[in-house]
């Protein structure tokens, strides 16, 4: 049977700072592991949990049962977290992405390991299947999905090949996508550690999902719905979602969103404190017992009670590393 461990669950629990009463919002519930730690961590917390994927009602009843009266679930997308009852919230937590779930049934059509529809919704009741995108999107929509989406340094190919398969039913299943795509990207040299279609896979999946655009609706939402010193914390797997948690977070801390942010230090306001300069990330013996947890990285801010000034202007030149930390690796 499947399941699905949560990711760098004691540092979430330890920034959210949770609270004797407190009120939760998990917006991504997946198998509830995040969402059950809390129950189970505070004796009289309440929490509400969110999923698009209304497979994860049936697991939401579960931990309904367990926890009378504490718990509320909502099969919904987190874009509209704003209609989520148990505002205002002491705490709200994202855990971006699929859960092992979602990779391990697969008629979902999320994996390349077995034969399925290529579907790949989150919600298979709203918007289209990978399949139909990959008929039907311009070539611009597929080199955003490949490329920038996917990361997939040889998407050339890959959008050559796609746009060839076109009404030949090769695009409509996960296993023949992914031989079209290996073949695309196939080079002569020692075999990848990961399947060619890894990137695409995982490009289509942020499209036909929206991934981004959501997590660019919800977190205004989020911070908006949180109580004073209340934390929004997000787990995000894949560098252009963090680069999004990433600047909205400086924005709310007063800092400059990027090293390209020149407006004047005195337009800006404190509205939150940076609970994490950097990003708490897995250490070896948890990427060890749960590979999937590699590339995950937690930023937290908590809600500052009253906003205040920003801080001094230094700040802003300490984003670049360029000008102060010639030596040190820049965060994407
Ligand atoms: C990584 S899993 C969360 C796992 C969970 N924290 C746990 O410990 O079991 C991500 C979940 O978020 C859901 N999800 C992804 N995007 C969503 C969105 N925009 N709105 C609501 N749920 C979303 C997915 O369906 C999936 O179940």
């Amino acid at each position: 049977m499947s399941t699905h461990t949560p990711v760098l669950l004691d540092a979430m629990l330890r920034l959210l700072a949770l609270r004797l009463g407190g009120s939760y919002l998990d917006c991504t519930f997946g198998g509830g592991g995040h969402a059950r730690a809390i129950l189970e961590a505070i004796a009289d917390a309440r929490l509400t949990a969110l999923d698009a994927d209304p497979a994860a009602v049936e697991r939401a009843r579960a931990v309904a049962e367990r926890f009378p009266g504490r718990f509320f679930f909502k099969a919904a997308n987190f874009a509209a977290l704003d209609t989520a009852p148990g505002a205002p919230f002491d705490g709200v937590l994202a855990d971006l992405g699929c859960s092992s779930f979602q990779f391990d049934d697969a008629q979902r059509g999320f994996s390349f390991r077995a034969d399925a529809p290529a579907d790949m919704r989150m919600n298979p009741h709203e918007g289209i299947s990978a399949a139909e995108f990959l008929e039907t999107a311009s070539e611009a929509a597929l080199i955003a999905a490949v490329r920038d989406c996917g990361d997939e340094p040889r998407w050339k190919a890959v959008v050559r090949a796609i746009l060839a398969a076109r009404g030949t039913g090769k695009l409509s299943r996960t296993l023949s996508l992914a031989e079209l795509v290996a073949a695309a990207v196939w080079r002569p040299g020692p075999p990848a550690k990961t399947h060619p279609a890894t990137r695409t896979f995982q490009g289509l999946r942020i499209t036909v999902n929206d991934e981004l655009g959501a997590l660019r609706t919800a977190l205004p939402k989020a911070f908006a719905a949180l109580a004073p010193d209340g934390v929004l914390a997000v787990i995000s797997f894949h560098s252009l979602e963090d680069r999004i948690v990433k600047r909205f977070f400086n924005g709310l801390a007063g800092r400059p969103v990027d090293a390209d942010d020149s407006r004047p230090q005195d337009e800006r306001e404190k509205l939150a404190e940076l609970l994490t300069r950097h990003p708490a990330t897995p250490d070896e013996a948890e990427t060890a017992a749960n590979p999937r947890s590699r590339s995950a990285k937690l930023r937290a801010v908590r809600k500052l009670p009253v906003p205040t000034p920003a801080p001094a202007a230094a700040s802003h030149f300490s984003l670049n590393p360029r000008i102060t930390a010639p030596n040190t690796k820049q965060t994407p």
